[in-house]
């Protein structure tokens, strides 16, 4: 059957698409955590000790939503970008690429040193405790509490990656583990920074699109009127 022309869908471009609503909670959740995050980690020894409490929950949490949110994009169409320079494009495609990355990698750095303790109990943590009291003897300081397990969220323990916690199970291995932690600690501070790099760079690009090309980019991830919904 002919179709007439005031009987075709409206062109693409006035009907502003968007992400589907599971990928919009995800993204808003996921970057008001990795925000929290990014401040209680960076300003750790300027604000109040209590501000970094829920680092650990919310960085696993984070880990956690942001596999269910690469599973759903891989399950979904994406979206095609905007009219946009060729060079923004590849650039929105190499950002956006490594936010995955860091959304699971920084995280994942922090699950590993925690991770890098004697476990509870062995005989390695009775070894590094009697060394830590014995330096703080040495230093006119009082022995050292032995740190508790952190809890997810308040409620269950935080699993250990095994074989890293088992590294220092044994005296013997408590040195290297410490070595190993301090390396973890310091790929974990460098790659929240890269991250910080790659949010001021993609919250630039979609405030150009959106402020200077005057694209409704925002309303693609949920903030004004859109369509549902692909991605
Ligand atoms: C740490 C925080 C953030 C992370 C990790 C993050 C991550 C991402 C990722 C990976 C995408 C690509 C979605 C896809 O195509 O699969 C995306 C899209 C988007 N983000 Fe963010 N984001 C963050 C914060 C923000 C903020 C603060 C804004 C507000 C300006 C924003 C606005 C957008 C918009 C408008 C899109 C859609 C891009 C498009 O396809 O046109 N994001 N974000
Ligand atoms: C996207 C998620 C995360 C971000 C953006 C982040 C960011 C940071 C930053 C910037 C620091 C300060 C680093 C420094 O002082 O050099 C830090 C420290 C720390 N993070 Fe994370 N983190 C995240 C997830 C995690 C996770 C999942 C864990 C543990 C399971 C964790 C555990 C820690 C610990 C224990 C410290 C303190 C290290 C120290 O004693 O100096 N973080 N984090």
């Amino acid at each position: 059957m002919a179709t007439t022309a005031w009987a075709d869908p409206p062109p693409l471009r006035a009907r502003t698409d968007r992400y589907t609503r599971v990928a919009i909670v995800l993204h808003w959740v996921i970057a008001a955590a990795i925000i929290y995050n990014l401040t209680s980690g960076l300003l750790r020894d300027q604000l109040p000790r209590g501000f970094f409490a829920l680092h650990i929950s919310s960085g696993l949490t984070i880990l956690i939503l942001s596999v269910v949110r690469v599973v759903w994009k891989l399950m979904h169409k994406g979206l095609p970008f905007l009219p946009m320079a060729g060079w923004e494009r590849w650039l929105a495609r190499i950002t956006h690429f490594l936010l995955y990355a860091a959304m699971l990698f920084v995280p994942w750095t922090g699950w590993v040193m925690i991770s890098a303790n004697p476990p509870a109990g062995s005989a390695g943590a009775a070894y590094a405790q009697a060394q830590s009291a014995q330096a703080a003897t040495a230093a006119g300081k009082p022995a050292p509490v032995p740190r508790k397990p952190s809890l997810f969220w308040g409620l269950v323990e935080v699993p250990k990656i095994g074989p890293v916690a088992d590294l220092g199970r044994e005296p013997a291995g408590v040195a290297e583990q410490r070595a190993f932690h301090e390396q973890m600690e310091e790929t974990h501070g460098t790659v929240a920074i890269m991250l910080l790099f790659l949010l001021v760079l993609h919250v630039g690009g979609a405030l150009k699109h959106q402020f200077v090309d005057r694209q409704p980019e925002l309303a693609r991830m949920g903030i004004g009127r859109g369509r549902g919904g692909s991605g």
